[in-house]
């Protein structure tokens, strides 16, 4: 049986997440980082020279406050309602976008395109990639960008993977993780219609902690 999403359980789960993240983590200043290291590993050049950016799973809104500072018209996409009332509260007047929406309901009914469509231990994590990744294709300008980041898949723990929120008893709020290993990746997206494609685990600062998966391609230049 496919996994089986239940987006009104994950918008719950998701809104438990969102406020449950300290004040502190809102009030700090904009990053763009990839892994959940400080200081470590590349930052928006991944992204080329974007000039607008979708990200879908924003989260915090740290990476499009930082993006948007650089000169990127930014939009950001948020299952949670909690989290994107916080978003929009802490980084509405930077110029970012957000909207509260399931990602792929939301690529499904916009017309717009963009540069580039980024996650950062986002919505790509828990969005099945044979339906997200051909619609993240479609509303890519030509040569656009499409790069995200996770942790990598744990040894032989491939595709779905399902999740609990906050332990093992009481209401059963789930959601899914996708994961693969870069070959994986890179096979799905080329199967999206994706170019120059580049999937790799970059190694943790720290020998023997969790890496970063990172993954980036391009849509045809048309
Ligand atoms: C682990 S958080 C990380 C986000 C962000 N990079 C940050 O720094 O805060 C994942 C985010 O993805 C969002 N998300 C999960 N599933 C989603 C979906 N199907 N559509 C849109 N957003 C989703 C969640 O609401 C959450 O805010």
């Amino acid at each position: 049986m496919p996994a089986q999403h239940d987006i009104e359980s994950e918008r719950e789960l998701w809104d438990t997440y969102a406020a449950g993240i300290k004040d502190e983590v809102f009030e700090a200043g904009p990053v763009f980082r990839w892994t959940q290291y400080a200081s470590h590993g590349p930052g928006a050049e991944l992204l080329g020279s974007a000039a607008s950016a979708l990200e879908i799973g924003c989260g915090t809104g740290r990476a499009m406050a930082a993006l948007a500072g650089q000169g990127v018209e930014v939009t950001g996409v948020d299952l949670s309602p909690v989290m994107v009332g916080r978003v929009s509260e802490r980084w509405g007047s930077s110029g970012v976008r957000v909207h509260c929406a399931e990602v792929l309901d939301y690529l499904r009914g916009t017309d717009e395109t963009w540069d580039a469509v980024y996650s950062v231990f986002g919505a790509v994590w828990f969005t099945d990639p044979l339906k997200l990744l051909p619609l993240v294709a479609s509303r890519l300008n030509p040569g656009g960008v499409l790069a995200f980041s996770q942790p990598p898949a744990i040894p032989g723990a491939y595709g779905p993977q399902g999740m609990y929120k906050g332990g093992f008893a009481g209401k059963a709020l789930y959601t899914y993780r996708y994961s693969y290993t870069p070959r994986g990746w890179l096979g799905l997206l080329r199967r999206s219609g994706f170019e120059s494609v580049e999937a790799s685990v970059l190694d943790a600062p720290t020998e023997g902690h969790i890496g970063t998966l990172i993954v980036t391609g391009r849509t045809p230049r048309g």
